[in-house]
């Protein structure tokens, strides 16, 4: 069997969403202090909904891969569906990543998490 999914392989390939949101209105950044990897996503929310939503993963292929799909998981979706996307979630939809490149998919889990926090905390202070 091969390492990686062809799905792993389609996204770090092609990955989907890349790119800076001028005017996002949710923005996290997390990193991975053993591998040095880091990962930042941002988001554009209106009336509850992601209507769009970009990253920037300086990191392996796996977290890559996992950017991307986690990108089209909660694009057009409700905030408390995309708040309770797991990383086990982003990596099934993967069809798998090898278990010592799962801590790859938390980094992408924890930066939704970030800069939905970063949403809230903006709404706020409003
Ligand atoms: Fe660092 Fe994958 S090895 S996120």
């Amino acid at each position: 069997m091969a390492l990686y999914s062809d799905k792993v392989m389609d996204h770090f390939r092609n990955p989907r969403n890349v790119g800076v949101l001028e005017d996002a209105n949710g923005i996290g950044e997390v990193g991975n202090a053993k591998c040095g990897d880091i990962m930042k996503m941002y988001l554009k929310i209106e009336d509850d909904i992601i209507q769009d939503v970009k990253f920037e993963t300086f990191g392996c292929g796996s977290a890559i891969a996992s950017s991307s799909m986690a990108t089209e998981l909660i694009k057009g979706k409700p905030v408390s569906e995309a708040m309770q996307l797991t990383n086990k979630a982003v990596a099934e939809a993967l069809d798998g990543l090898p278990a010592y490149k799962m801590h790859c998919s938390v980094l992408a889990e924890e930066a939704i998490q970030k800069a939905l926090d970063d949403y809230h905390s903006r709404s706020e202070n409003k």
